[in-house]
């Protein structure tokens, strides 16, 4: 650490686009001499990146800053600071509510932290920046963000969103759909593999919809200049919209080694009615549709989804039909939540709310078909023989190292730290909720 470091400790809520966008200020604070802190309690600068979502995560942005707030009382210089889509929402009123508060900056004015610090740093200002802007920076996005020794990596291939589901914020928060220049995203995949990064997933709210506003090419073209990219030995994408869904990327599953056998696939309800309040743009037949041609281009494909239950109206036929979808499907994981509103949406206003007890019930007996789903989906995996690209040291025994598959189970497997970093074969032996457990076929290693 040189004599002028500061430490920055960074929290991070939300999707892989706020731990990404974290990524990238981090990137950013190192060229200001500041180096990443273990503890809030030890840093100089702390920063929020919040999610507003659902309420919850919201809820957890006052409480965090209610502990950044106690650091501050101990040692008023440090500067705290709060961004993400929370920020992002409420902008200026954070300052006015929260006089620790030292600055507030925006989904899309991430590139101009220095700029801000630097200001708050000399002048002792408290700043707000949250200005949406409908193009791309194109220093918001310089170099490829990735620590070094790091395996994996997000990569930001689009922002915004312009679908306007009923129930969703992202809209509002994260502005426009834009998509990144291709060439952009390939060079920065190209730094990263240089860097020793051998899987990347590349990140949008609707990664289908790709280059489709700006005619800058199709996700199908990148999804295959990316798998082209020498030292990436994997390719994953999230999030893909049903609507989006082109033949051409379900094909690809068949037709790129590197593409990793997994798609999240929200379909948030299995009721046409629900859908088509949610704004959603298809059916469950469409879906259906989609699933059936992903398992046929790819019969091992594993398929995961996000539901949301308790929608407003939605009745107790609806929710069986989700359930009912969840049988007809069997994915092999799911997210689910309850319905919260959110401010500004055009669901937030629809009448036919239920209250939390419904949706806690609702919520709790589908998870409950799904984690029986799940396990026998894993099980389904005992005797097979799975790649598995070794990430560390294995959270449960020291003697242990773990990785996922392609289609993104976690799997544990007696092994030294010198597998770190391979891609092995490992043959599955047990199979739990959230993992295998199997055998590293000794001298199997496959690069
Ligand atoms: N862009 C992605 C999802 C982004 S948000 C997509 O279109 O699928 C992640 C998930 O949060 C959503 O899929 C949805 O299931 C859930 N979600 C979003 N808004 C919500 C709300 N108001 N209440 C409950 N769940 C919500
Ligand atoms: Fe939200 Fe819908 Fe956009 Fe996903 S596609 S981010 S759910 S508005
Ligand atoms: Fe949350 Fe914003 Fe992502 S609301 S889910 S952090 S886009």
């Amino acid at each position: 650490m040189s004599a002028q470091s500061k430490l920055v400790f960074i929290e991070t809520f939300g999707c892989q686009m706020n731990v990404s966008d974290s990524e990238r200020i981090l990137d950013q604070l190192r060229s200001m001499d500041y180096m990443a802190a273990d503890t809030p309690e030890e840093a100089d600068l702390l920063l929020l990146n919040t999610c507003s979502i659902r309420e919850k995560p919201e809820h957890k942005v006052y409480s965090t800053l209610g502990r950044f707030r106690l650091i501050k009382r101990e040692r008023p210089g440090i500067i705290i600071g709060v961004g993400g889509c929370v920020a992002q929402q409420e902008g200026e009123r954070l300052l006015k509510k929260m006089s620790y508060v030292d600055l507030v900056f925006g989904t899309a004015t991430i590139h101009k932290l220095p700029m801000l610090l630097k200001e708050i740093e000399s002048k002792r200002l408290r700043i707000s920046n949250t200005e949406l802007t409908d193009t791309i920076d194109p220093l918001e996005f310089s170099g490829a963000t990735s620590n070094p020794g790091k395996l994996k990596s997000f990569v930001t291939i689009m922002r915004g969103c312009d679908n306007f589901c009923s129930y969703c914020i992202v809209p509002y928060v994260r502005g426009r759909e834009i998509s990144r220049d291709s060439k952009a995203v390939l060079s920065e995949i190209t730094e990263l593999a240089g860097r020793g990064v051998k899987e990347v997933t590349l990140v949008g709210q609707n990664v289908n919809s790709y280059g489709s506003r700006s005619g800058k090419g199709s996700f199908a073209s990148l999804l295959q200049q990316v798998c082209k990219v020498n030292g990436i030995e994997r390719v994953r994408f999230t999030t893909s919209h049903p609507k989006d869904l082109s033949v051409e990327v379900m094909d690809l599953f068949a037709e790129e080694e590197k593409l990793c056998h997994h798609i999240h696939l929200p379909v948030q309800s299995g009721s046409n009615d629900v859908l088509g309040r949610m704004n959603r743009g298809y059916t469950r037949e469409d879906y259906l549709g989609r699933i059936a041609h992903l398992r046929r281009v790819s019969p091992g494909i594993s398929i995961t989804t996000d539901i949301i239950v308790g929608f407003p109206g939605e009745t107790e036929r609806d929710y069986m039909d989700t359930l009912d979808l969840l049988k007809a499907v069997r994915f092999d994981n799911i997210f689910s939540f309850m319905y919260s509103p959110r401010p500004g949406t055009q669901a937030a206003s629809l009448g036919g709310r239920l209250d939390r007890s419904a949706k806690a019930e609702r919520l709790a007996d589908l998870q409950r078909l799904q984690r029986d789903i799940t396990l026998e989906k894993n099980r389904e995996k005992i005797g097979g023989i799975e790649e598995v690209l070794v990430e560390g040291i294995s959270k449960s025994s020291a003697t242990e190292v773990s990785g996922r598959t392609m289609c993104n189970r976690m799997v544990n497997f007696r092994g030294g730290m010198d597998l770190i970093g391979s891609t092995v074969k490992v043959v599955i032996e047990d199979a739990y909720a959230n993992s295998l457990k199997g055998s590293y076929l000794r001298g199997e290693k496959i690069c």
